[in-house]
């Protein structure tokens, strides 16, 4: 389903910046799926299910502890506390994306069938130049907006410029039925949520798509493929695109130059990323031993 607000919270209450600050000066850690982003993608526990920072292990679990970064983030905690009830809550992790990209991708989540997993978006400032994407269009996420991203479809995040973009990522489990705002100690946030929100994009005619597309084509092979799949990704943020385009544009400009070992590799990295994998695969994009 598509992406949309489910509340909005007066973020303006709490003094963030000190906490953003801070957050924004931690070493970022390599991370499982770091290669599918680009630029500064950081992702901190603030709070799991053993309060230790470097644990980012998901599990369903009934504890939900804060960590180390946490304790640095008087304000974040306040925040968390007085907005979202603890009773299903699971993991809250921070973060930043700066100068970079996410390459448009499915997550898929195997979990119990009884348990939702439910997982919001808080945004902790305004970034004028950071967008999100889904199947359903490009938006941005302002400052106090939750924010439910299925996270089942194709979605891409970007930052096209050098300032923070902070947020906060909270899981959620539920056995059974329940509503969203089940996740919010008052539940009249929903009151001022804007209703639309999709930015317009540019038109994107067929003869710049097949310049692209052949363009692409003439600099594609083994050394280039990684950045070429990183600046078609951009594209759709742009241009009226679907969101998984740049895949589809990058099998046609290696079938044009007709290497087949491109081919392979663009078609198993669509697969992988917005298609099916199974449990626990991994995938380099970089590995040639195919
Ligand atoms: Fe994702």
């Amino acid at each position: 389903m598509a992406s949309e607000i489910i509340g909005k919270i007066k973020v303006d209450d709490y003094d963030l910046e000190k906490d953003i600050k801070y957050l924004n000066s931690v070493t970022k850690q390599p991370e499982e799926y770091d290669e599918f982003g680009q630029g500064y993608w950081k992702n901190l526990s603030l709070y799991n299910a053993s309060g230790n920072a470097s644990d980012t292990q998901y599990r369903n679990t009934d504890k939900c502890f804060p960590t180390e970064y946490a304790t640095q983030c008087p304000s974040i905690q306040k925040l968390v506390q007085q907005n979202f009830k603890p009773d299903n809550l699971k993991m809250i992790r921070a973060r930043s994306l700066v100068d970079g990209l996410v390459i448009p991708h499915r997550d898929f989540v195997e979990l119990d069938e009884k348990i939702t997993y439910f997982r919001v978006f808080l945004a902790l400032e305004n970034n004028k130049d950071a967008f999100h994407s889904d199947e359903h269009g490009v938006f941005q996420m302002k400052a106090g907006e939750v924010w439910f991203l299925d996270a089942g479809i194709s979605h891409a995040a970007v930052n096209f410029g050098l300032n923070s973009r902070m947020f906060l990522c909270l899981d959620f489990m539920y056995e059974g039925e329940f509503e969203y705002t089940d996740i919010f100690t008052d539940q009249s946030v929903l009151e001022e949520c804007r209703r639309s929100f999709y930015v317009s994009r540019e038109i994107f005619t067929s003869s710049q798509k097949e310049a692209v597309i052949s363009g692409a084509s003439k600099i594609l092979d083994r050394f280039t493929f990684k950045d070429v799949v990183f600046a078609l990704s951009k594209y759709h943020f742009i241009y009226d695109i679907p969101v998984s385009s740049c895949y589809d544009w990058i099998i046609s400009a290696a079938e044009q130059k007709n290497n087949i070992e491109i081919v392979k590799k663009a078609k198993s990295l669509r697969r992988y990323l917005i298609e099916k994998r199974d449990m626990g695969e991994r995938y380099s994009i970089n590995d040639w031993n195919i």
